[in-house]
C-alpha cells in the first residue's frame, strides 16, 4: 500500500469514525474505512470466511475476466476459470441474507486463435444456479468498446464488435429482495403525451387488452435487462485524483451505472453491499452515496490504496 498516500490523506480529518462494518467482518483490519464502509486488502479467499453469516444483502462484482492475453492483474487462464470462480459461491452463499443476491460481470470470450466463441459464462452460470437460483440474466451494452479480436474483426471482417458484456443476477433463494420501482427510466415523450392524455381503451391485433390503466402515471417506465453504459471515464474525480496523486488508476473499472442499479433495484438503506473484486472500489463508492453500507476487498495493494481517493472526505487509515 502506499502509506505516503494514506498518511497525508488522513491529516486533518475526523478520526472519530467507528468501522461500520466491524461487527460484520470482526477479525480483519480495514485498510481505510469511512462511515459507511470499509476497504479490506485481502484475498477474497481468506476475508470472505471472516463476515458475519447472512449479513450481506448483495454481493455484486466484476472479477477478473479470463482473457485469453493476460492483464496486468493477473487473470486466470479461461479453462481453469469456471472453477476457480465458483469455489467463491459457497462463502458467498454463506454470507447472503435470506434474501440477499448474488451479482456477477464477466465479459465474452474468443477461443483462442479460432473465430469462436467460448461459452464458459454460461458454463459459469450453470455452475453457481446449483447453489444460488439464476434471478435474472442482465447485458451490459457499452458501445464504446474497442472491436477485438482485431483479426476477426478488424482485418478479415469475419465478425462484429463485441458490446455486450454479461450480468447473471442469482438470489440466495428464489424470492431476493427487488423492487422495480427504484429504477424507473423517464417515460418516452410519446408515452408522456399519453399519459397526460389518456387512452382509448382498444384491444390490439395481437389479442393484447389496452384498458385506461395502460395511460396510468406510475413514476416512470419499467427498465429491461439492458443496461446501457459507457466505461471510458477519463474525466471522473477518481481518475483525476489518481493522476494528481502519481497512482495508477484501475485499468478495468466498470461504470458507475452497474452497481448502482443493482444496489438500489435490490437492497435498502444500511444493507450490507459486498465487493469481493473490488479493484478501484467503483461499487464502496457508488454504495456509499446511496447511503448504503460496503465491504470491498481487494487482492492488490496499490488499487486498494488508490482506490481511496474516492472518499476524500471521511476515510480513516490503518
Ligand atoms: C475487473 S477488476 C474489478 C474492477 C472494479 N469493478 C472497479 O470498478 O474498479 C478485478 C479485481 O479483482 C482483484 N482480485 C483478483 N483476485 C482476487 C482475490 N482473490 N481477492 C481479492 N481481489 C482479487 C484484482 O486485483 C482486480 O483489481
Amino acid at each position: 500500500m502506499n502509506m505516503a498516500v494514506a498518511k497525508t490523506r488522513s491529516q486533518g480529518l475526523n478520526l472519530d469514525i467507528r468501522n461500520p462494518v466491524a461487527a460484520e467482518v470482526e477479525c480483519a483490519t480495514p485498510l481505510y474505512y469511512t462511515e459507511q464502509g470499509a476497504c479490506y486488502c485481502e484475498d477474497a479467499r481468506d476475508l470472505l470466511k471472516q463476515v458475519r453469516s447472512e449479513s450481506v444483502s448483495l454481493v455484486v462484482t466484476s472479477p477478473p475476466y479470463p482473457l485469453v492475453f493476460k492483464k496486468e492483474y493477473g487473470n486466470v487462464d479461461a479453462k481453469e476459470y469456471v472453477d476457480w470462480l465458483t469455489g467463491f459461491v459457497p462463502e458467498i452463499r454463506r454470507v447472503l441474507k435470506p434474501d440477499g443476491s448474488f451479482v456477477l460481470n464477466v465479459g465474452g470470450v474468443w477461443t483462442k486463435g479460432a473465430p469462436i466463441r467460448s461459452l464458459y459464462h454460461y458454463e459459469l452460470a450453470l455452475r453457481i444456479s446449483k447453489q444460488l437460483p439464476l434471478a435474472q440474466e442482465f447485458f451490459w451494452y457499452n458501445s464504446a468498446k474497442m472491436p477485438a479480436p482485431a483479426e476477426w474483426v478488424n482485418v478479415r471482417r469475419i465478425r462484429v464488435k463485441d458490446a455486450v458484456e454479461f450480468i447473471w443476477w442469482f438470489g440466495k433463494g428464489e424470492n431476493p429482495k427487488a423492487d422495480n420501482r427504484r429504477v424507473l427510466h423517464d417515460y418516452s415523450p410519446d408515452m408522456r403525451r399519453l399519459v397526460a392524455r389518456g387512452i382509448r381503451e382498444t384491444i390490439r391485433p395481437s389479442g393484447h387488452n389496452i384498458t385506461k390503466k395502460f395511460a396510468l402515471d406510475r413514476g416512470g417506465s419499467i427498465p429491461s435487462n439492458l443496461i446501457q453504459a459507457g466505461n471510458t471515464d477519463a474525466t471522473s474525480d477518481y481518475f483525476k485524483e489518481c493522476k494528481a496523486k502519481g497512482l495508477k488508476p484501475h485499468p478495468a473499472r466498470f461504470p458507475k451505472a452497474l452497481p448502482e442499479f443493482f444496489i438500489k433495484f435490490t437492497t435498502d438503506t444500511r444493507d450490507i453491499v459486498l465487493d469481493p473484486f473490488a479493484g478501484s472500489n467503483t461499487t464502496g463508492w457508488v454504495a456509499q452515496l446511496l447511503k448504503r453500507r460496503w465491504i470491498a476487498i481487494e487482492l492488490d495493494p496499490d488499487y486498494a490504496a488508490a482506490s481511496s481517493v474516492r472518499f476524500p472526505a471521511t476515510a480513516v487509515y490503518h
